[in-house]
């Protein structure tokens, strides 16, 4: 192991189990965790990618992926690192519930109409932030349809994050699966940065640039 900072990043979507054949899951693609990725690596850090189910690759030295498929499974790898780390970048678009039971047989059909009971599952980011350090960053995301900004500095507090990236869903090019992303950046001291749409890797340049702009502030 080499002595870089080490940073650790989750993306992608996350799936919650049924049954052996079936999960319930959203669309993230993954590809703004992995932007975030690359360019860390490029910024000379070590980077855990701790991934749910996506169609891309990256490769680097300095990069461990780690893939997943529940909420439970990424909460625990992260669980693994959060000590040595020294940003967490919550990009993954965590299930916020799981099916109470996963049957162990392929459910049948039988009546018209089926319920399923969901409970809650772990919040990652929230869990992180109840233990960081003085001397660790927390950044997050927002995915927000209404009250956006309210929306996501209720989310900066509640997750103890230094800076949330609030992702604007009403313009239809920087919603999941686009190659673009429009975002504000909201800092702890709840200073606003609006920036244009953009490719999710100038996208991701923006993020990292302001996130290593807290780890290093310029005096
Ligand atoms: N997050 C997480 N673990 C969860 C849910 C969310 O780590 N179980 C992280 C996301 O990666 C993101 C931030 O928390 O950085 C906000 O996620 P979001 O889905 O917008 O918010 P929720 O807390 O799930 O709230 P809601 O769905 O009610 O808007």
């Amino acid at each position: 192991m080499n002595n870089k900072s080490i940073v650790l990043i989750t993306a992608g979507p996350t799936r919650e189990a049924i049954d052996p054949v079936r999960f319930i899951s959203n669309h993230s693609s993954g590809k703004m965790g992995y932007a975030i990725a690359a360019t860390f690596l490029e910024s000379g850090y070590r980077v855990i990618l701790v991934s749910g189910p996506v169609n891309l690759t990256l490769a680097h030295p300095d990069l461990t992926i780690i893939p997943v498929n529940s909420a439970h499974e990424m909460f625990t790898v992260c669980q693994d690192w959060f000590s040595v780390v020294q940003i967490a970048v919550f990009a993954a678009a965590v299930a916020d519930y799981r099916p109470a039971e996963i049957l162990g047989y392929k459910m049948k059909k039988s009546d018209d109409e089926f319920n399923l009971r969901m409970v809650k599952n772990v919040d990652i980011a929230t869990e992180f932030g109840k233990i960081k350090r003085e001397d660790q960053i927390a950044v997050g995301f927002a995915l927000e349809t209404n009250d956006e900004e309210q929306n996501a500095l209720k989310k900066l507090s509640k997750k103890n994050f230094d800076m949330i990236i609030l992702n604007s869903v009403q313009d239809e090019e920087a919603t999941f699966g686009f190659d673009t992303n429009k975002i504000t950046l909201i800092h702890r001291d709840l200073s606003f940065h609006k920036f244009p749409l953009k490719n999710k890797k100038e996208v991701a340049e923006d993020i990292v640039h302001a996130t290593l702009a807290i780890v290093n502030p310029v005096i």
